[in-house]
């Protein structure tokens, strides 16, 4: 599943002792296996064969540039959903013709700045959007490839923050709206409605909720044919979940072969945008414990990776597999795993039985590939960690460490 490993007593990240990178690069940092990246992207985009498709990774799991370049360098697309995103994927060399462009807020400059690229399509998610694309395409003398993102109201059984695909979200377009807008988008100058696509949710650890949603797209579809809108794509979006903890979510080859059940044979092209089946399991949070605690109610370890480093056991309460970088056997007992923020809030695990570990030793945030790096911030000014990509025995320092004079750059 991935390449970090315990070889001779401690961990390691492909062929490299992860206890080197962080005496070398310091703490905390991130570490990405080149392997587990094209191994993971291989076994999702093979699941397909056989149907006509184009996987386009989706850039907000993890948009560090050589990622991009390492999984563009296998074909992939991307999935964007701003004009940040754009430009990392343009600079990693993502031929245009395979970006696609989601996002329920797109800004008038981000639009054109896709247009002016070229990019696949874009998936629109409101009536307002849909004439804003029309308005700038003919202004530029182009006309803007597009898909409608249909909210399918598919619960997708997941954390309610990363729900999307259903009525009460944000996301999309319900679909009376959504064929109401196909026909407008048939008549306006400046659009050529080419696609269909959703998005319910991520992290999903079951395939019901994806064929639901995909039954009702192709009810949806071929309702389009007959009113004359040919559409050639299915965007069907990212969200397969990946093993944190207990959790057994399908292999890719499962999803592929029941979404090859419905679509063989049909003339449409399928998309995919998975981001954390990708990255996650593919990085790790490497941190070192400052301190260790004992208040009256709990043991605390201290780390010096934080919140602000990877915020999801902050704001989901998700899990991520903490282990030490040097395996002993040792007692094991139920810490709180902490960082340095000053909110209550920062913690990286709470209650979790943990083999005793000492100051100054070294953990391993498991997991973390996927919003990890991406969701991180300078919160209380603390630099944002370094990211590597470990390929075999070699070490590429993919994004260096921030210093305190980049915290105050864009105010001197
Ligand atoms: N396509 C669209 C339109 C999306 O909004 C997303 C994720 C994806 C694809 C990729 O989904 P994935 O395959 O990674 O599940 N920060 C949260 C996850 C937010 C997901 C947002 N959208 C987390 O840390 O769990």
């Amino acid at each position: 599943m991935h390449h970090f490993e315990y070889r001779g007593g401690e961990l390691y990240a492909e062929d490299v002792p992860v206890r080197e990178l962080a005496e070398r690069h310091g703490t905390p940092l991130y570490v990405y296996s080149a392997a587990t990246l094209r191994r993971h992207f291989e076994a999702f985009d093979s699941a397909f064969e056989g149907l006509d498709r184009l996987t386009c990774y989706s850039v907000k799991a993890n948009s560090n540039l050589g990622v991009l370049r390492l999984l563009g360098a296998m074909g992939a697309g991307m999935d964007i959903v701003s004009g940040g995103e754009l430009h990392r994927a343009l600079k990693a060399g993502i031929p245009a013709e395979r970006i696609v462009y989601s996002g329920v807020g797109k800004r008038p400059e981000e639009i054109e700045q896709a247009l002016e690229a070229g990019i696949l399509m874009f998936n629109v998610e409101s009536v307002g959007e849909l004439e804003r694309i029309g308005r700038i395409a003919s202004r530029l003398g182009r006309t803007a490839d597009i898909s409608l993102r249909i909210n399918p109201d598919v619960d997708p059984k997941t954390h309610p923050y990363i729900s999307t695909g259903m009525k009460k979200n944000k996301f999309g377009l319900d679909m009376g709206t959504a064929m109401a807008t196909y026909l407008r988008a048939r008549d306006l100058p400046g659009v050529n409605p080419v696609g269909i696509d959703c998005h319910i949710g991520s992290q999903l650890t079951t395939l019901e909720p994806f064929l639901e949603a995909l039954d009702k797209l192709l009810d949806f579809w071929r309702a389009l044919g007959a009113e004359g809108i040919a559409i050639k794509y299915l965007d069907l979006g990212g969200g397969l979940g990946i093993t944190y903890d207990a959790e057994e979510p399908p292999h890719p080859r499962e999803f592929g072969r029941a979404l090859a059940e419905r679509l063989r044979g049909l003339p449409l092209k399928l998309i995919l945008e998975p981001g954390r089946v990708i990255a996650g399991n593919a990085g790790i949070l490497v941190s070192r414990v400052l301190y260790t605690k004992d208040t009256p109610s709990k043991h605390f370890l201290i780390a010096d990776a934080a919140m602000n480093d990877l915020i999801r056991p902050s704001l989901y309460g998700s899990y991520h597999k903490i282990i030490p970088v040097l395996e002993q056997e040792r007692p094991r007992r139920a810490v709180d795993v902490v960082g340095p923020i000053c909110e209550s809030g920062d913690f990286l695990a709470r209650d979790r039985e943990l083999p005793e570990v000492e100051q100054d030793e070294l953990l391993a945030v498991l997991s973390a590939g996927a919003y990890g790096f991406t969701m991180s911030s300078n919160y209380n000014s603390r630099p944002r960690a370094a990211e590597l990509i470990v390929d075999g025995a070699e070490v590429i320092v993919a994004r260096r460490r921030e210093t305190c004079a980049d915290l105050t750059a864009l105010e001197d």
